[in-house]
């Protein structure tokens, strides 16, 4: 197979999706973080209709038909793009846990939108992608940081999902604890409250403006920076073990978090020298060695993902047989 270089419509279009955290702690609905935990996606085109196939995460759960959440993002995007891709098989292989705070949703819409470009011979418009991504999410932050990689800074204009990516500092990493069970993201959200008060919202503000800072350049402020007040200790009934998890570690100075909508927990901070070997250039599951200086090993029936940050969002290769 070579890689084409023109926009005609190509044999095999294959794409990268990460994972990404959203919120971080203060950043509630607009800071996501792209980390190096993938979602691979084969599409080839042909045919009439669609035929799907998953391994990995959502194997066995996720339909295999039209109504499969990567299939809807295509068609979207190959309407968007006003190109004709009438039938394809997709090749799903997933690394991304379902319904964990890891961003699995996004992934597949982001991928979609993605594989839909190259299957109309298109460069990626990482903008646009926000956009479409957004009005199928419901919801920018998680989709920015798929599209663009890094950090980013989402927000809506009217319907619009907007966002900005900045580069994270050097070395910072992202150790993820995710437990076995899920949490769907509408319960989550059940849970939050309609009116704050006004010093909880002022100390956010300050917070997540800190928190730009920390992840941009100033990594020993993100203990504090990641105090939240909005958000995360109303979902301790649907999320218990994450928020005493989140206790623990914050209480032995590690900057954690719940992510997304739980119930994954996420610290944030440069690997410890000392481990550098299972360090984010390695990325992967841990068996438990320390990672973060004092940082403790995965719970019962949890699974520690150490992982770096993903700098440039999703990507996509358009393949012509050869
Ligand atoms: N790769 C995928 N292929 C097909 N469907 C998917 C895929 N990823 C996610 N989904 C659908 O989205 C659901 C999970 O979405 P949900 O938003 O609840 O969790 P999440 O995206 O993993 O976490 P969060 O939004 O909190 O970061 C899955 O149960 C499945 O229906
Ligand atoms: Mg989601």
């Amino acid at each position: 197979m070579e890689v084409t270089s023109d926009r005609r419509p190509c044999d095999q279009v294959r794409v990268r999706v990460p994972a990404t955290s959203a919120n971080l702690g203060p950043g509630f609905d607009a800071f996501g973080l792209a980390l190096t935990l993938y979602d691979d996606l084969i599409v080839t085109p042909g045919g009439s209709g669609v035929t799907v196939e998953v391994s990995g995460a959502g194997e066995g759960e996720v339909p295999l038909d039209e109504s499969h959440l990567v299939v809807q993002a295509i068609r979207r995007g190959l309407e968007a793009l006003g190109a004709s891709v009438p039938g394809f098989t997709l090749r799903c292989e997933n690394r991304i846990p379902h319904g964990r705070g890891l961003g699995s949703s996004s992934a597949a819409i982001v991928g979609g939108l993605a594989a839909a470009y190259g299957l109309a011979g298109e460069p990626l418009d990482r903008e646009r992608l926000v956009v479409l991504a957004n009005e199928l999410e419901g919801h920018p932050d998680n989709v920015a940081a798929a599209a663009l990689g890094g950090f980013t800074i989402a927000w809506t204009e009217g319907e619009t999902g907007r966002a900005v990516r900045l580069d994270t500092v050097d070395g910072l990493a992202a150790a993820a604890y995710v437990p076995d069970n899920r949490v769907l993201t509408k319960e989550a959200r059940g849970l939050l409250p309609t009116v704050v008060s006004h010093s909880d919202a002022a100390a956010n503000a300050g917070k997540a403006a800190l928190l730009v800072a920390a992840v941009t350049g100033r990594p020993e402020l993100l203990l504090t920076a990641t105090e939240d007040l909005l958000h995360q200790e109303y979902r301790e009934p649907a999320m218990p073990e994450s928020l005493a998890l989140v206790h623990k570690l914050r209480g032995s100075g590690l900057p954690a978090i719940v992510s997304g909508a739980g119930p994954t927990v996420v610290v944030l901070g440069r690997p410890d020298p000392a481990a550098a070997s299972s360090g984010p250039q390695s990325p992967g599951k841990s068996a438990g060695q320390s990672f973060f200086r004092g940082a403790p090993p995965a719970p019962d029936g949890w699974t520690r993902h150490d992982l770096g940050i993903d700098p440039v969002g999703v990507q996509v290769w358009s393949m012509e047989a050869g």
